[in-house]
């Protein structure tokens, strides 16, 4: 079920930036979707593309295994640009050559263009000198037949490049990344200007197309959705309740390893702010129960998920005939990755994942089409108030990851209160908005200290910082000495048991963010 009458189809061949192409492109209130290269050419035709965007990829046209789309889309009749390896596909693919370059071109490089139209429209008179980013060991030696050059850089005679007649254009640079100063405007060169399309994807279409396919969807069933106060799940809630009203029922599970208040501050929130029809059930004994003495991480999470199932489970009967299940998929974890395809899951992600089959319902997925950012934005265009729309993400298993070796009321009660400091102390100081998550972890541990006159053999705390974009690469935050003292010394002075506060300095890869 498609409702964007222009797209830009994005042919992943493994990079790195791929979606950032797709995000630049959004920004430009114009749909895009990536799909693996290996798409099939009816599904792509199916799809009604505006123009079609070849990724860039760490391979070699001319490897054994090299990734190579299907040469029938240059037949489509539509505008395509590749990059960087896209743009060597084509021109291999188009009847030009291609080979190793003798230095490898990687960074930041100054392109002369040479033709001020097409992706370069707009732009100064030729020849103009700018910043581009490059990251590639092969290069484009001889044009392919009817292609011209566009631009230069000092490795690369034909940095970029265009058909004399036909829509088709490549970049040997990567226009989506920050770096290179002028990709935005090559990037709306080719969604404007060779592809002509009309900047009208926006939040609010966006809400309008969503409610009435979930309408006619829906029809006149009931749907349950499972709210955890985050803002995913707080989105899909406000939606669904926009096209459906009160045929849509929230369930809020409270597992005992929510942040102090948080229950009560999520329930307030609900009940006060919103319309929804939210269902609480407080199992925080029973969790405790499920986890007694386990110090498994993988064992934990497992546990959590599967109890979180049960109760969910056993709410939704009481609601009688639902028939869909209402959830808060986003667009990152519905890309087919080219890169990630095939890798084990590093650590179990408990979601309501499981549900559906087992309790033979059907999902509603009105974010899967989203990333972070839009997410947020839809939120807000809403009515959704910005307290919850820029809380900070939260694991499902909640604090249950974040107490290394067993969990116990009384650790809980010692990480609850650390945490607390932590967290005033990054609103307070105007840090928590600036950082992707920060929080505290309990250690295994103990260690001596000493506390008046007296030798401590107590618990120790570490704080976790982080600034990510999207959580699948992060640094530890660089907070300013004078707030990591401030919170060290709270933490120590006032939770009792804590004798020492460490700080996480490690970058995700290879550490993950949350320690379990
Ligand atoms: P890691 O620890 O894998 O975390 O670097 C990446 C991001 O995901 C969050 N996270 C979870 N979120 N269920 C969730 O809803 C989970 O099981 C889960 N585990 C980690 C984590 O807080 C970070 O933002």
């Amino acid at each position: 079920m498609s409702t964007h009458t222009q797209k830009i189809i994005i042919l992943d061949f493994g990079s790195q930036t791929t979606q950032l192409i797709a995000r630049r492109i959004r920004e430009q209130k114009v749909y895009s979707e990536i799909h693996p290269y290996t798409l099939e050419l009816d599904r792509l035709r199916d799809m009604q593309p505006t123009g079609i965007i070849l990724s860039g990829g760490p391979a070699s046209v001319y490897d054994e295994d090299a990734p190579i789309s299907d040469p029938g889309i240059y037949d489509l009749g539509v505008p395509v640009l590749g990059i960087c390896y896209g743009a060597q596909l084509m021109t291999v693919q188009q009847g030009g050559r291609v080979e190793k370059a003798e230095k490898r071109e990687f960074g930041k490089a100054e392109l002369t263009v040479e033709y001020t139209g097409g992706l370069f429209a707009g732009m100064e008179v030729a020849p103009a000198h700018h910043q581009v980013w490059m990251s590639h060991g092969d290069r484009i030696e001889e044009l392919a037949p009817g292609f011209v050059v566009s631009a230069t850089s000092g490795h690369s005679p034909y940095a970029a490049i265009r058909h004399a007649e036909k829509p088709f254009a490549g970049v040997q640079f990567h226009p989506e990344v920050a770096h290179t100063l002028i990709g935005t405007d090559i990037l709306r060169n080719f969604i404007f200007g060779l592809c002509n399309c009309t900047p009208d994807w926006t939040m609010h279409s966006f809400i309008d197309a969503t409610v009435a396919e979930i309408r006619a969807k829906v029809g006149s069933d009931k749907v349950i959705c499972a709210l955890s106060g985050g803002v995913d799940s707080s989105v899909v809630a406000a939606m669904v309740h926009r096209a459906i009203g009160n045929q849509l029922t929230c369930i809020y599970v409270n597992n005992g390893l929510m942040r102090t208040g948080e229950s009560e501050a999520i329930l307030r929130f609900f009940r006060e702010k919103t319309d929804l029809n939210v269902i609480d059930v407080d199992a925080s004994e029973y969790f405790l129960k499920q986890l007694d003495g386990i110090a498994d991480p993988e064992e934990k999470r497992k546990r959590i998920g599967y109890g979180f199932i049960e109760i969910f489970e056993a709410e939704a009967k009481k609601l009688g005939d639902v028939r869909y299940l209402a959830q808060g998929t986003l667009y990152p974890d519905v890309i087919e990755s080219v890169v990630f395809r095939g890798k084990a899951p590093i650590k179990s992600h408990h979601n309501v994942g499981g549900l559906p089959e087992r309790m033979q319902l059907e999902l509603i997925e009105p974010l899967r089409e989203l990333f972070k950012d839009e997410v947020r934005e839809l939120g807000l265009e809403l009515g959704l108030p910005e307290e919850a729309i820029y809380r900070q993400p939260f694991p499902g298993p909640g604090l249950g990851i974040r107490i290394m070796g067993g969990i116990s009321a009384e650790r809980l009660n010692i990480l609850r209160q650390a945490d607390v400091i932590v967290l005033e102390e990054m609103k307070d100081s105007g840090w928590y908005r600036k950082v992707w998550q920060s929080f505290a972890v309990l250690l295994p541990i103990q260690t001596v200290g000493v506390m008046g006159d007296g030798r401590t053999y107590e618990h120790v705390i570490a704080l976790r910082c982080v600034d990510s974009r999207d959580a699948m690469t992060a640094d530890w935050s660089h907070l300013p000495y004078e707030l990591l003292g401030r919170i060290s010394n709270r933490i120590i002075n006032e939770v009792r048991g804590v004798n020492r506060v460490v700080y996480d300095i490690s970058s995700k890869p290879p550490s993950t963010i949350e320690w379990e």
